[in-house]
C-alpha cells in the first residue's frame, strides 16, 4: 500500500465550517488522505474560510502568503481555498495568488475528490456551483472511527432572511433543509461511534422544515425524534432567528428531556428604528415576549445573543436601546461586533459611522455583557447540574466538561472518562470556568 497523503485543514468562522471541514476530510479520506494538525508535512493544505465580517479575504491572502516557502520546497503540495471567501471571490483568488490550486465553495465540497485529481494532473480546479445533488449524501465513505462525546450535525443551510448587513444569503445561498430521515440516520451513526451530545446546526436552524414522515417536519418535531435515540443524552441547536421561534419549539424547552437549557437567539439591536433598517422583521418588544415565554417554559434557560454596534445611522439613543434590551434579556453569553461593510449587501452602500464611535460603543456594550456573563456564571455556585466530561484538565486527576448550560466545569475525581455524564454540585466560580464536585 502506498503512504497515505497528508491533509491539513485550517478552519475559520462558525461551527458550520467545523462540520464542513470534517466532511471535507472524509471526502478526501476516500482519496487516501489522513488529516494532520500542522501544515509542515502536508501534501494538501485547505483553508476553510469565513466571509461574515471584513478583512476575511485579506486574512486568507496573508495566510496563503505564509505557505509560499513550503510550496517552493515542495512543488507537489496542493493548496486549496474552501468556504465562504472561496464562494465570494472565486477565480479572483487564483488570479491574486497563483500558488492556489483549488477553489471550492461551501455547496460543492463533496466534489473534492475530482477536484483534487484535477490538481494532481497539473490543472487548476474551481467549483463554486450550487449543485442539485445533496452534498451530505455523496459522502458515503465516512470512516466508522470512534469519536469524542460531542458532535455537530448540520440540518439546515443558507438563509432567505436577507438582513441588510449579512453576506450569508449570498455565500451560502437559499434556505435548504435536509430530510429528517437522513439526519436521524446520521445522528444514530454518531451515537454508535461514541457521541452523546449533538448540536444541530443551521444558519437559521429553527427555520428547519425538512421532508419527513407525514409532511414537512419542524425543528421541534426533529428534536423530539432525536430525543428517542438511545445513548444520545443531550441535544442543542444553533443559530436561531426570533421570527422562527415557534410555540412547539418554545414548549420543547420545557418538556423535552434531552433538550439542554441553553439558547442562542441573536437580536442584533434593541432599537426598532435600526432593526427596521437591518430588515430584521421583528421589534425589540416582540423579542422580549419570546424570551418571556421561553423562561416561563424553562426558568433556568441560559440565553446567548449577538449584537452589532455602529450600524449605519445608529444614534446614541439607538445604542442606549440596545443596552436596555441587554439589561432586560439578561444574557449568559453574548458576542458583539462592530458593524463591518460587506460588499453586495444593502447596508454597505449607506453612510458609515466613524470608527471611534463604533469602538466606544463596542467597549461600553462589552462591559455590560461581561458583567452579565459573570453574574450568570457566579449564580451557578451551589446548584446541581449535569456535566458531560470531555477531556482531562490541567491538573492531575482533573476532568473538564460542559454543564447543561454550556459552562466549562472542572472536577477533581478518580475514574472519570470522556463521555461520562454526571451530576455535579458547583462549588466555585472562576474566571472562565466553574469548579464542581461529583454528587454521590
Ligand atoms: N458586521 C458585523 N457583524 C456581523 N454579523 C453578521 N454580519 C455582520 C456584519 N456585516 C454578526 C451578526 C451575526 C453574527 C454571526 O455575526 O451579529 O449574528
Ligand atoms: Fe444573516 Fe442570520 Fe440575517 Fe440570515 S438571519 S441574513 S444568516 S444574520
Amino acid at each position: 500500500m502506498s503512504e497515505p497523503k497528508k491533509l491539513y485543514i485550517k478552519t475559520y468562522g462558525c461551527q458550520m465550517n467545523v462540520y464542513d471541514s470534517e466532511r471535507m476530510a472524509e471526502a478526501l479520506g476516500g482519496q487516501g488522505y489522513v488529516e494532520i494538525q500542522t501544515p509542515d508535512d502536508a501534501d494538501m493544505i485547505l483553508l476553510n474560510t469565513c466571509h461574515i465580517r471584513e478583512k476575511a479575504a485579506e486574512k486568507v491572502y496573508s495566510e496563503l502568503g505564509r505557505y509560499k516557502g513550503l510550496k517552493a520546497e515542495k512543488p507537489d503540495l496542493k493548496i486549496g481555498v474552501a468556504g465562504c471567501v472561496a464562494q465570494a471571490e472565486g477565480e479572483e483568488i487564483m488570479r491574486r495568488q497563483p500558488m492556489v490550486d483549488l477553489v471550492v465553495g461551501p455547496q460543492s465540497y463533496h466534489r473534492l475528490p475530482e477536484l483534487e485529481a484535477k490538481t494532481r494532473s497539473g490543472e487548476k480546479a474551481l467549483d463554486t456551483d450550487f449543485p442539485e445533488e445533496d452534498k451530505f449524501e455523496v459522502l458515503k465513505n465516512r470512516p466508522k472511527a470512534k469519536r469524542g462525546p460531542t458532535a455537530f450535525l448540520t440540518v439546515q443551510e443558507g438563509c432567505d432572511k436577507f438582513c441588510a448587513f449579512c453576506v450569508v444569503p449570498y455565500t451560502r445561498g437559499a434556505e435548504v433543509s435536509r430530510p429528517a430521515a437522513r439526519i436521524l440516520t446520521e445522528a444514530r451513526d454518531l451515537v454508535e461511534r461514541g457521541v452523546r451530545e449533538i448540536t444541530l446546526l443551521g444558519q437559521n436552524v429553527n427555520a428547519y422544515h425538512g421532508a419527513g414522515e407525514g409532511g414537512d417536519w419542524s425543528l421541534a418535531r426533529l428534536i423530539w425524534a432525536l430525543n428517542d435515540i438511545d445513548g444520545l443524552e443531550r441535544i442543542r441547536f444553533t443559530t436561531s432567528h426570533p421570527n422562527d421561534m415557534t410555540d412547539d419549539l418554545i414548549e420543547a424547552h420545557g418538556t423535552c428531556p434531552k433538550l439542554m437549557p441553553y439558547l442562542h437567539l441573536p437580536v442584533q439591536s434593541g432599537s426598532d428604528r435600526i432593526l427596521k433598517r437591518m430588515n430584521r422583521q421583528h421589534t425589540a418588544e416582540s423579542y422580549l415576549v419570546i424570551i418571556e415565554k421561553l423562561r416561563a417554559a424553562r426558568p433556568d434557560l441560559l440565553l446567548s445573543g449577538d449584537f452589532i454596534v455602529g450600524f449605519p445611522e445608529e444614534t446614541e439613543e439607538d445604542f442606549q436601546a440596545t443596552l436596555d434590551i441587554i439589561r432586560a434579556s439578561n444574557y449568559g453569553y453574548a458576542y458583539s461586533f462592530k458593524y463591518s461593510t460587506r460588499p453586495g449587501t444593502p447596508a454597505a452602500e449607506r453612510d458609515q459611522l466613524p470608527e471611534d464611535v463604533k469602538d466606544d460603543r463596542l467597549q461600553r456594550l462589552q462591559a455590560l455583557i461581561t458583567e452579565q456573563q459573570k453574574a450568570a456564571q457566579d449564580a451557578m455556585v451551589g446548584k446541581e447540574v449535569g456535566v458531560l466530561f470531555e477531556k482531562p484538565g490541567r491538573l492531575p486527576g482533573q476532568m473538564v466538561g460542559k454543564s447543561d448550560h454550556l459552562h466549562a466545569v472542572h472536577v477533581q475525581a478518580d475514574g472519570l472518562q470522556p463521555g461520562n455524564l454526571r451530576r455535579v454540585r458547583i462549588i466555585e466560580s472562576g474566571r472562565n470556568s466553574l469548579a464542581g464536585a461529583l454528587v454521590e
